[in-house]
């Protein structure tokens, strides 16, 4: 039997069945796309807590439980065996590669490493102490006009091939945006490296070509990307989506994704995490920071907690707190701050302020003090997420796309203006 529920309007009694669309996974899901027509009303829910604005099979969650699948794996099994083009291959294409696929993946990557010499050129205009994330938006978007011409966005081949390119590319674009914030010379990739050994080979080489990358800390980025990889329909996920619904192009989507994701409240908090356990200094002050937290009066917020949709431990975060104690001894993990970090959380998890409102770390509690150990500057914190994070927005991208039940995002109001009136 077709499962439904029925509204009852109390303002004239008229009741109408909306069907009920049941997931493979988590929680049903009203079907009320007829109920303007139906009743005459539309539904209020501001940020969109409670509406599902796609159906989508990439990616899920159980925010109660604190699980993240990507294609039904758990993320900490992909942690554990896979690497991060393992885990594009999977999101794109539905299933982890065979060695045939990925080897004809990883050589197409790497032969779109290299940008275009006149998109170089765009870095010169940029002023020397621009955020990466402004130099990154401005090129993700301005490679759109570069790759136009070539691939029509409504043919499946050309735009499978348009995802991948955009994979290849965004590092590139990522380490020349921080070389060029910090006054170094650009380093063109090395199209014979695997992709996470090549952009730490871009953020590091010496004019000369010298680069140390060790395989401890290769490893630990490239688990840092497949964490990010995707997030169902988060805000600039959301934010790409709604740019491809108007038919624009994917790369000028991914530029909108990019510039969601800046924002503290988004990707930006693992900037803004390391930035408050420097601010916080010692462990000695945890306990004042914590209180001024909690405070309703002060608009002060303990970045890297707290999610939409979880309201258990992320268990991104968990990988990530293994990962990083597995890497003391190894890289230089900043004792300072793991030891800040640590008494925050103890603090924190067992206070009820943060336990009534399900407040647990999330990925960008823990990504700072590991990307610290592996010589990455702060403000490129949020570019690394860009990197990891771009596969989840193409696929989604490529998704919409197939999706016949798509349509423009386009959301109605609640008016709270002047009624009509006139100037005489
Ligand atoms: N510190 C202190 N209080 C918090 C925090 C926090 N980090 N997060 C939420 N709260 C409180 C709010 O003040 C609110 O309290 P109230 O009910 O007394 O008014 C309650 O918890 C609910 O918070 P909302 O803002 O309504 O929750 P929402 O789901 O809209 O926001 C968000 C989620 C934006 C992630 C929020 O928790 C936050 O700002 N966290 C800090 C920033 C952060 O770490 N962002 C990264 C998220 S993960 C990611 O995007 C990769």
């Amino acid at each position: 039997m077709k499962k439904s529920i029925t509204f009852t309007d109390n303002r004239n009694g008229k009741s109408v069945e909306f069907p009920i669309l049941e997931p493979s996974l988590g929680a049903d899901v009203v079907d009320i796309r007829t109920l303007y027509k139906e009743m005459g009303i539309f539904t209020y829910d501001p940020g969109f807590s409670a509406t599902a604005s796609c159906s989508s099979d990439i990616t899920f969650i159980d925010g109660g439980k604190g699980e993240l699948l990507y294609r039904g794996y758990p993320i900490e099994e992909l942690a554990e065996n896979s690497n991060y083009l393992d885990v594009c291959y999977l999101i794109l294409n539905g299933e982890l590669p065979q060695k045939n696929s990925y080897d004809k993946m990883n050589d197409y990557i790497k032969s779109e490493y290299l940008l275009h010499e006149g998109l170089k050129n765009l870095f010169n205009a940029f002023q020397d102490n621009a955020h990466p994330m402004a130099t990154l938006t401005s090129t993700v978007a301005a490679l759109s006009s570069f790759h136009f011409e070539h691939l029509d966005i409504d043919n499946e081949a050309e735009y499978r091939e348009m995802a991948y390119k955009i994979v290849a590319k965004i590092p590139t674009i990522a380490a020349y945006s921080y070389r060029h914030s910090h006054g170094l010379p650009l380093i063109y990739p090395d199209m014979d490296r695997y992709f996470t050994k090549n952009f730490l080979y871009m953020m590091r080489a010496k004019p000369n070509g010298k680069a140390n990358i060790d395989d401890v800390e290769m490893r630990a980025l490239d688990t840092i990307f497949s964490l990010h990889a995707d997030h169902e329909q988060n805000a600039s996920t959301s934010t790409v989506r709604a740019v491809a619904s108007t038919g624009a192009h994917p790369y000028a989507a991914i530029s909108a994704g990019i510039g969601a994701l800046w924002g503290r409240a988004h990707g930006g908090a693992n900037e803004s995490v390391i930035s408050q356990l420097e601010m916080i200094g010692d462990v000695k002050n945890v306990e004042k920071f914590i209180k001024k937290a909690k405070d309703p009066n002060d608009s002060f917020r303990l970045m890297g907690f707290g999610h939409r949709v979880y309201k258990n431990f992320d268990p991104r975060a968990k990988v990530l707190k293994k990962l990083r104690d597995e890497l003391k001894g190894k890289v230089e993990i900043d004792d300072k701050i793991s030891k800040i970090a640590d008494r925050v959380e103890e603090i924190a998890l067992s206070d009820d302020y943060f336990i009534k409102r399900n407040l647990y770390p999330n990925i960008d509690f823990y990504s700072g003090t590991i990307l610290t150990a592996l010589q990455i500057p702060k403000d490129m914190f949020t570019p690394i997420f860009v990197i990891g994070r771009t596969i989840g927005w193409i696929a989604q991208w490529i998704e919409l796309k197939k999706d016949r039940e798509a349509k423009i995002a386009r959301p109605r109001q609640l008016y709270t203006g002047k009624k009509r009136r006139h100037i005489k």
